[in-house]
């Protein structure tokens, strides 16, 4: 397997990923601190798609002290949003509502125009405004989030990023990232710019404010060489939860990627497209005759359009019924994938309800 911000390949072991990247778990007892503050559990916790954190404990204590944290997370645009990207948002929102905090959305529009050899930044700025669409559909409180853009406030960021900078070498990011000579300068002080959101909100305050990092594990080797940074900087380390991936629907393992149109619903698919891909795509973890799967069942562990609705369908009942049913042979793969596209097609008809409704509202998120 292989998990780096710009690449994930192979199948992941996220136990694996957990000792190698030096997180930690979310346990049982973290879960029933979050639901001290929270009162309830979100579907992302109860099922272990948060699965991983760094210093969540030492968030909710300061929290308990009355020190809130403020909420950072981001979008590289560079394409359509998938509704794997939408995993981490959703999470982010139900976060900021929950303990009443401040948002820090970056959208760092040079990231994937250093990384991808034809991407201009004419493509990338349309873009941008298009995955702004999608930040805004989910519902985040405008007088609670700003989105930083890295070219736009750039005068604001680039001080900070130097002297993050200043504190990495060449070799750390290499370690980090997999990098070698080859790799371009703009790419190897990327990291400085990702890194700069996690204090921007303790600089412009004055004072150091806690500050926690909803993302996918893809992430953490940015965040890795943050919290070592912003340490010597004399800032507080940024604390982070970590989600497993929204799998391709070719799946069962990898990420969801933007570039393959088969394996990834983009939000702005149409109930159509996304019935087709489902029915054409989406690995099955049935038999190979309604017979044969009548007799033996299918297999939901690895069963694509059962891993998606353990992110989309809410209710945990229904969800053990699916998964149940699937595995004594009474729910055939046809009917599961109709089940899946139903739910989805209902989540994006008000998704791209909002979206429409969200293109009045850009400049009130601004800085
Ligand atoms: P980007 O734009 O590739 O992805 C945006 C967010 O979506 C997560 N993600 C996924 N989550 C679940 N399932 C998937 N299949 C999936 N694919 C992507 C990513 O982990 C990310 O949280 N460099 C970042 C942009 C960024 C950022 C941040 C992200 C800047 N600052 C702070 C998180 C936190 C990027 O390219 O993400």
């Amino acid at each position: 397997m292989k998990v780096t911000p710009w690449e994930v390949s192979g199948e992941i072991d996220y136990n694996k990923l957990i000792k190698e990247f030096g997180t930690e778990p979310i346990n049982d007892k973290l879960l029933a601190r979050i639901k001290k503050h929270t009162g309830e559990l979100h579907p992302f916790l109860r099922r272990k798609i948060f699965f991983s954190h760094r210093d969540l404990n030492w968030i909710l204590n300061e929290y308990e002290k009355g020190n809130k944290f403020f909420l950072y997370t981001g979008r590289s645009p560079s394409g359509q949003v998938h509704i794997g990207h939408l995993v981490p948002w959703m999470f982010t929102k139900w976060l900021q509502d929950k303990f009443n905090v401040d948002l820090w959305f970056q959208f760092p529009d040079e990231e994937k125009f250093l990384f991808k050899e034809d991407l201009t930044f004419e493509k990338v700025e349309k873009t941008l405004y298009d995955n702004m669409l999608d930040v805004i559909a989910l519902g985040f409180n405008p007088k609670k989030t700003k989105f930083l853009i890295d070219t736009k406030d750039a005068g604001l960021m680039y001080k900070p990023a130097c002297e993050v900078a200043k504190k990495i070498t060449f070799s750390t990011v290499k370690a980090a990232f997999g990098f070698d000579n080859s790799f371009n300068i703009g790419q190897i002080f990327y990291t400085a710019m990702q890194t700069v959101p996690a204090i921007l909100p303790s600089i412009l305050a004055g004072k150091n404010i806690p500050c926690l990092i909803p993302h996918a594990i893809d992430q953490d080797p940015h965040f890795r060489i943050s919290r070592d940074v912003l340490q010597k900087l004399g800032y507080y380390k940024p604390a982070s939860i970590h989600s497993v991936f929204l799998p391709p629907l070719s799946g069962p393992g990898g990420k969801m990627s933007s570039s393959d149109a088969s394996t990834a619903i983009y939000t702005t698919d149409d109930a159509k497209t996304v019935k087709n891909k489902v029915m054409k795509y989406a690995y099955s973890g049935g038999q190979p005759t309604v017979e044969e799967h009548r007799k033996k069942g299918g297999n939901p562990d690895i069963d694509v359009s059962y891993q998606w609705l353990t992110f989309f369908e809410e209710n945990d009942k229904m969800l053990k019924s699916y998964y149940d049913d699937y595995k004594s042979g009474k729910l055939l793969t046809g009917e599961l994938k109709q089940l899946l596209v139903d739910k989805l097609n209902k989540f994006l008809e008000k998704h791209q309800a909002n979206r429409e409704k969200a293109k009045d509202k850009v400049k009130e998120f601004y800085l």
